[in-house]
Formats: C-alpha cells, sequence, structure tokens
C-alpha cells in the first residue's frame, strides 16, 4: 500500500514512519526537525504549513496514496491557549483541507484525536460518549473530528498521554529530569489518563489500516492512572527516589487551563476488533528502565 504520514518528524510520527516503511511505501513529511530514519521505503518532504499547501496538494493528487494519515497538529495546552488563532488554522483549517484533498482522490484518511474532548466528569468514555471540551486544545480537535469524519470512510483514533522508551515524550522526560536533578515533583493525584506506549499505538494503527475499518477507534493504555502513580511508578522502575514524587490535588496549583479530572478512555472496541492486548504500563516502564541502564 500507499501511505502518506502528514507530521512524521513528532513523537508518534518517528515510530509510525519507522513501522509503517518496512511494511508499505511511505511519503513522509516534516516541517523543522528533518527526519533522519535511514530506512527504505521512505520519501521524505518539507512541508510546513500554510505556506507548502499548494505543493502539497500536488504530490498528493499525482501520488494517489491509499491512506493519508494526519499527525500534524499542536497539542502543548498552554501553546494552545495563548496562540488560538495559529492552533485553529493548524489543528482545524488544516484538517479540512487534506480532508477535502482525499475526498478529491479518493484517499482514505486516518486523523488523531485526544481524550480531551471529554469534559472528564465520568472517565471510562466510550467512542459514541457526548463530547464537551474544556480547554481550547481540545475545542479545536473537536471540530477537527467532525470535518474528518464527513467522509464515512475515515478513522478518527483518540488516543490519551503517549510515552515512549526513550524518554523524548513531554511527561517522562519531565519526570526524568527533575529526578535526575533531585528535585522533588509535584503531581496530580486527581487527574487521571489512560497512557500508552508510542510503539504500541503504532503497531495498533497499522493494524487497522489493514482492516475496512471506519468511524471512531479510542486506541489508549488499558489502565485508568493518576499521574502521580504514574510518576511514583516511573519513578521507582528507573531507581529514583519514590519520595521525590508528591502528591497534588490539581486545584492546588493555580492553572491558566482547565483540564479534564478523568479523561480515561475505554479501548474495548479496537480490543474486540483487533483481537489485540496492550502491555501494562509497569511492564512497559520495565522495558524503559532496561534502555536506560544498558545505555549509562
Ligand atoms: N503526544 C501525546 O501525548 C498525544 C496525545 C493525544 C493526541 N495526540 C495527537 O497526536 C498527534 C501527533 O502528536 P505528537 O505528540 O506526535 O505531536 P508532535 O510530536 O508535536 O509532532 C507534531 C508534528 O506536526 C508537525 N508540524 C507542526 N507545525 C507544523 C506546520 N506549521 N506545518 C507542517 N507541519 C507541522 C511537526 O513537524 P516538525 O517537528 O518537523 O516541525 C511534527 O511532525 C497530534 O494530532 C496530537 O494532537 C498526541
Amino acid at each position: 500500500m500507499k501511505l502518506f504520514i502528514l507530521g512524521a518528524s513528532g513523537l508518534l510520527g518517528r515510530e509510525l514512519t519507522k513501522k509503517a516503511s518496512l511494511l508499505h511505501d511511505v511519503f513522509s513529511t516534516y516541517n523543522n526537525n528533518n527526519i533522519n530514519l535511514e530506512i527504505p521505503n521512505n520519501s521524505k518532504i518539507k512541508f510546513c504549513f500554510p505556506d507548502d499547501l499548494e505543493n502539497l496538494e500536488k504530490i498528493l493528487v499525482t501520488e494517489r496514496p491509499n491512506i493519508v494519515i494526519n499527525l500534524i497538529g499542536k497539542s502543548n495546552l498552554d501553546y494552545c491557549e495563548q496562540n488560538k488563532d495559529t492552533v485553529f488554522k493548524l489543528n482545524v483549517i488544516l484538517t479540512e483541507k487534506i480532508s477535502n484533498i482525499c475526498k478529491k482522490i479518493n484517499s482514505k484518511m486516518i486523523h488523531i484525536s485526544t481524550d480531551l474532548v471529554f469534559d472528564g466528569k465520568d472517565g471510562n468514555y466510550k467512542e459514541n460518549d457526548k463530547t464537551n471540551p474544556i480547554n481550547y486544545y481540545g475545542y479545536t480537535k473537536q471540530i477537527s473530528e467532525k470535518k474528518v469524519l464527513c467522509n464515512s470512510s475515515n478513522i478518527v483514533i483518540r488516543t490519551s498521554l503517549v510515552y515512549d522508551l526513550e524518554l523524548k515524550s513531554s511527561f517522562p522526560k519531565f519526570i526524568f529530569e527533575k529526578l535526575c536533578n533531585g528535585e522533588s515533583i509535584n503531581a496530580f493525584d486527581d487527574v487521571f489518563t489512560t497512557p500508552i506506549l508510542v510503539d504500541e499505538l503504532s503497531e495498533f494503527i497499522l493494524r487497522i489500516i489493514n482492516s475496512n475499518e471506519s468511524g471512531i477507534f479510542h486506541i489508549s493504555g488499558n489502565e485508568c492512572i493518576s499521574r502521580f502513580d504514574f510518576a511514583k511508578l516511573f519513578a521507582k522502575k528507573l531507581g529514583f527516589d519514590e519520595k521525590l514524587i508528591v502528591p497534588c490535588p490539581a486545584k492546588s496549583i493555580e492553572q491558566k487551563i482547565s483540564r479534564p479530572k478523568n479523561s480515561c478512555l475505554n479501548n474495548n472496541k479496537i480490543k474486540d476488533t483487533l483481537e489485540i492486548k496492550f502491555t501494562s504500563i509497569e511492564e512497559n516502564l520495565d522495558k524503559l528502565s532496561k534502555n536506560y541502564f544498558r545505555d549509562k
């Protein structure tokens, strides 16, 4: 199959492109961070929105990929709140434009969304539960989902906190840097999410590509865990002093951004559809710890 991965230089993009290139012909885009994947079957294209949109459309029309996967977006909550215009253009307008091009060339589109489309009052969210974002990032992703689902063969994948084994993802990287400096970390014990390892997320995205599925899927980890428990487990597995992780309620820190308290996703639909199992956070952090001590 011919795949076109937009945003291949990001956290998810790198892993997905690496795995996809072993199975498919892949075109991948980067913006500021040139990807150096050194793998076959992967053509790289510099794409900066909005400047290069016309050129991208020409390439898509010429190449007519079977699947276009959109990973481009701004997801830093502070940035999104402070740069609404830029974020709306990237998260919504670009998504809509890609969706329209895909319709024209008859390519299926896969778009990545977030657990933050929910307000976090209930948790255990299923695909058809009512969305009600409480911050600007979630709001832009909610609209982007609608733009993509206008075409009934497209797929929206909602995921939660994505982490990796090389400490590139933001939350584990933040914890790690603090712990290395012997600094304590205040971690919310009343903010819950369903973290997923980037390898698993990428693998399951590729599995769904090979199916005839469409619509919304939640691809997130199995465990609904507080940020505090995740950070504590992380410290324990890497041999740091767990006492450096200090529990605190979200309201104890003055926050300019509203965060859902419990945005945990229910992943039963993807498990049943693909007949897959997820690895536990504990097992993944064991692997992370092995990587860390091997490289030392
Ligand atoms: N990471 C998470 O925990 C998480 C959780 C839920 C949902 N998601 C969603 O998953 C998707 C991928 O997330 P991620 O963490 O992999 O994102 P990321 O690491 O921030 O990567 C974003 C990608 O977008 C590209 N990009 C940014 N601005 C651009 C522009 N103006 N024109 C063209 N490309 C641009 C970046 O290119 P350069 O780096 O080359 O500049 C990069 O390839 C996003 O839609 C995000 O909302 C992520």
